[in-house]
């Protein structure tokens, strides 16, 4: 594949069937794996779509500076895309998260300013003093602000995730099931699945430790990226089917099996997602089919509890 430039390289990702996962008599699971884009998630699809989309409005131009209030992985899909495009990048990051993330946003020329945690937790205290840093930031001229948990550009970003899906299972998806952060991948690839005429059920997942969505309250869980204890802004419940909440001790041993039984090398809300879509394919029975997501590439984990070898000892 020839490309123009790096961005190219996002999106169009293989969806691979988990034959040895499906239960017997049961549905076909479907994997999108999203670790192959650029800086290894989905991200990079929102990413693009999001300043694309600003520039296009005029309302970002060459040279400007984007601010974003981020743990990470959103931080590196901006900051690639900006050093594409020409646009300078200002993440508020802290210490709370990995610093592998910060060196991840560096590399790709991003300046990457660091609110104190104190003693290393993520707390509301911590997102909400990194949220004002970055909204003073973005008032200043030239500058402007991403918005990862607003800009309608972010699930419209996830579009051609469900039209790709569309397009290589030729119409027939019965379920769409995906755990949610912000919402905007979920809704964004069901919206892409019904651009195509594909009318699947959705179904939304969180971590069972923090069951904000199914019981309204959250608490502390370690599956990134997912379970944010606040209503999802992007989430449409109108459009689900169910919520489901998932065990995030199965997860991340799904997590381990994937890599040692079909080379999947995935995160913990992969895990998470393809534990969920074992028990929809038991239920729905044969003859269906179920897409999930591959979130991101397993790559970011590995200095973290999921792939520790005192962990596979026990697994
Ligand atoms: C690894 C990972 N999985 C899942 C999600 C959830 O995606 P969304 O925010 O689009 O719901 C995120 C988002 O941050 C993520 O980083």
């Amino acid at each position: 594949m020839l490309a123009r430039h790096a961005l190219d390289a996002i999106g169009h990702t293989p969806l691979v069937r988990l034959e040895a996962f499906e239960p017997a008599g049961g549905a076909e699971i479907w994997l999108k794996l999203e670790g192959g884009n650029p800086t290894g998630s989905y991200k990079d699809r929102m990413a693009v779509a999001v300043l694309r989309g600003a520039m296009e409005r005029g309302a970002l131009r060459p040279g400007d500076r984007v601010v974003e209030y981020t743990g990470g992985s959103t931080g590196a899909a901006l900051a690639f895309v900006c050093a594409v495009l020409g646009l300078k990048f200002t993440a508020v990051f802290s210490d709370a998260f990995s610093e592998s993330k910060k060196l991840a946003m560096e590399a790709f020329g991003a300046q990457v300013l660091v609110e104190r945690s104190g003693n290393g937790a993520i707390t509301p205290d911590l997102i909400a003093r990194m949220r004002d840093r970055a909204r003073v930031l973005a008032a200043e001229p030239g500058s402007f602000y991403a918005d990862q948990f607003g800009s309608p550009d972010v699930r419209r970003g996830y579009e051609p995730m469900g039209l790709e899906v569309a397009g290589d299972l030729a119409g027939e998806v019965h379920a769409l099931i995906a755990a949610v952060g912000t919402g905007a991948a979920l809704m964004g690839t069901a919206d892409g699945l019904r651009r195509a005429g594909v009318e699947a059920q959705v179904i939304a997942l969180e971590p069972l430790q923090s069951p904000f969505l199914t019981t309204g309250k959250g608490g502390a869980h370690r599956v990134e990226g997912i379970g944010v204890g606040f209503e999802p802004p992007f989430l449409e419940r109108s459009r689900l089917r169910d919520i489901r909440a998932v065990d995030q001790d199965s997860a991340f041993a799904m997590c381990r099996r994937l890599a040692r039984e079909v080379g999947i090398f995935a995160g913990g809300s992969t895990g998470l997602n393809v534990v969920a879509a074992i028990d929809l394919a038991a239920e729905l029975g044969p003859g269906k089919r179920i897409v999930t997501l591959g979130c991101d590439n397993g790559s970011k984990y590995l200095g973290g509890h999921i792939y520790r070898t005192s962990a596979l000892d026990q697994a």
